[in-house]
């Protein structure tokens, strides 16, 4: 078994050489001959680096270590930091262009709710720069030697992306003009991440909302923990499984691998996301170093990375076809109990909108909700309010964001508040897509300062109505 492994191995590796000395002169080996196929049908592909070895990942796993210890210790040191990233971002256009993941180093161990059991650091070129030019980067040698081994790990993506980038080209043109933009260099981040023993998800199955991503390399014990579906095009929880490596057999090769993020159906090239996870880690800690390409400047706010599945596997079995683009909803815009010019709505990502969601529908009993039923559980689900419902004051459609092809009508009710579940934590279940409730006011959505999702033709007006009705 371990000679056929490594036969087929050595047999790629050849292959991986030959396609280098015919086309590109480059220190890695990318293993696969048309990266844009396999991007289509499989979803990945994997690409053998002798560049950067198991030893400059430990290095760099221990190098983070230091980093972290010094971030929780050291609160002065901590704070500069922060600042230095606040100053970064606060120039307008770095903040665009880096829209869709600004830079962050983010420790659970500080927040109250602690709802990630992982720390992690993302490397921007252009923050680096702000931090090579202050007393913080010379403060202890350990972020010298740190932030310098995160520099050599980025300037290494950007040379593989600017490859990949070219191969791509050839398949599907237009591809390297989107990922350049107006720019003269490719928008790249580098993330590091050390997780902590989880019995649940690492990394609750989602799609990046990058370009390209390169998953370089983890301290899993067998390359155990990442997971991601090959079928793009209908991807499940149930689908999802190791992807297959040769380069990681060997000790001069280590293993990269590459999926597409939802920006390049964003911005019309037609690759679909991978859906990828990472499984609980059984280790005390998992380390794991992934960089991102990004597509500048487009608007990606309304895309969430979040993975939904479509239904329950035995409910999409029996689901008639039409069930596959349809999907009724219902929202709830609930009234303040002392303050009649407020109304509770719900921020995701940049924009409000009522609580809600779609309809439960069970097609195995024939059995559903009605409108007013699904509203008046998704206020409990979402906002710990049990609402009885007032009005219907109008519906709303909209195509989805994530899938063109579905589409949603929506109506719309008014309700008050008759209990409130004490025990109700906000965004309790990490698996769903993060929502935060805002009491807004009345004056606030006539002057148009509440930001609606566009892609809702119709939410903006219903609202709007209501309103002017509340206000006489
Ligand atoms: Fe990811």
């Amino acid at each position: 078994m371990v000679h056929a492994k490594r036969a087929l191995w050595v047999t790629l590796v050849l292959a991986g050489l030959a396609t280098i000395i015919t086309s590109h002169a480059t220190e890695y080996l990318i293993g696969t001959d048309d990266v844009f196929r396999s991007l289509q049908t499989r979803g990945y592909c994997e690409i053998g680096n002798h560049h950067f070895l198991k030893d400059d990942y430990n290095e760099l796993y221990r190098t983070f270590d230091q980093f972290i210890d010094l971030m929780s210790n050291d609160r002065d040191f901590a704070i500069k930091i922060h600042t230095i990233e606040k100053d970064f971002l606060s120039i307008d256009t770095q903040k665009k262009r880096y829209c869709s993941a600004p830079p962050s180093y983010r420790d659970p161990r500080e927040h109250e709710t602690k709802r990630f059991n992982k720390i992690y650091f993302q490397f921007i070129k252009e923050h680096y720069n702000l931090l090579c030019d202050t007393e913080t980067y010379t403060y202890d040698p350990s972020v010298e030697s740190f932030l310098k081994n995160m520099e050599k790990l980025d300037a290494m993506a950007r040379e593989l992306f600017s490859e990949i980038i070219d191969r791509l080209e050839e398949s599907r043109p237009g591809i390297k003009a989107l990922a350049y933009g107006k720019y003269q260099e490719l928008t790249v981040i580098s993330k590091i991440v050390r997780y902590e023993k989880s019995e649940g998800w690492g990394t609750t199955p989602h799609r990046d909302k990058s370009c390209i991503s390169l998953i370089w390399d983890s301290n899993d014990d067998d390359d155990d923990s990442l997971l991601l579906c090959e079928d793009t095009q209908n991807p499940s929880f149930k689908k999802l499984k190791k992807p297959i490596r040769f380069f990681s057999q060997a000790e001069d090769v280590t293993s990269t691998i590459l999926i597409p993020g939802a920006a390049c159906s964003k911005a019309g090239i037609d690759l679909n996301p991978t859906i990828h996870g990472v499984a609980p880690i059984k280790k005390e800690y998992r380390h794991a170093v992934i960089s991102f390409l990004l597509i500048p400047d487009i608007d990606m706010s309304e895309i969430t990375s979040d993975f939904i599945e479509p239904s329950e596997e035995n409910v999409v079995k029996v689901t008639p076809k039409e069930f596959d683009m349809f999907f009724p909803s219902a929202k709830i815009v609930v009234r303040h109990p002392l303050d009649a010019e407020k109304i509770l709505l719900v921020q995701r990502n940049a924009y409000y909108e009522p609580a809600g969601g779609k309809l439960e529908i069970d097609f195995s009993t024939r059995t559903a909700e009605n409108l007013e039923q699904c509203a008046i559980r998704e206020a409990r689900e979402e906002l710990g309010l049990m609402v009885s419902i007032e009005q219907y004051i109008g519906s709303y459609y909209f195509f989805w964001s994530i899938d063109p092809n579905k589409f949603s009508s929506c109506a719309v009710f008014v309700g008050e508040i008759v209990a409130q579940d004490p025990a109700f934590i906000t965004n309790a279940d990490s698996s769903e897509l993060r929502i935060d409730p805002v009491w807004v006011s009345v004056n606030d959505i006539l002057d148009k300062k509440v930001r609606v999702d566009p892609l809702y033709i119709g939410l903006e007006d219903l609202l709007i109505d209501y309103c002017r009705q509340v206000k006489g």
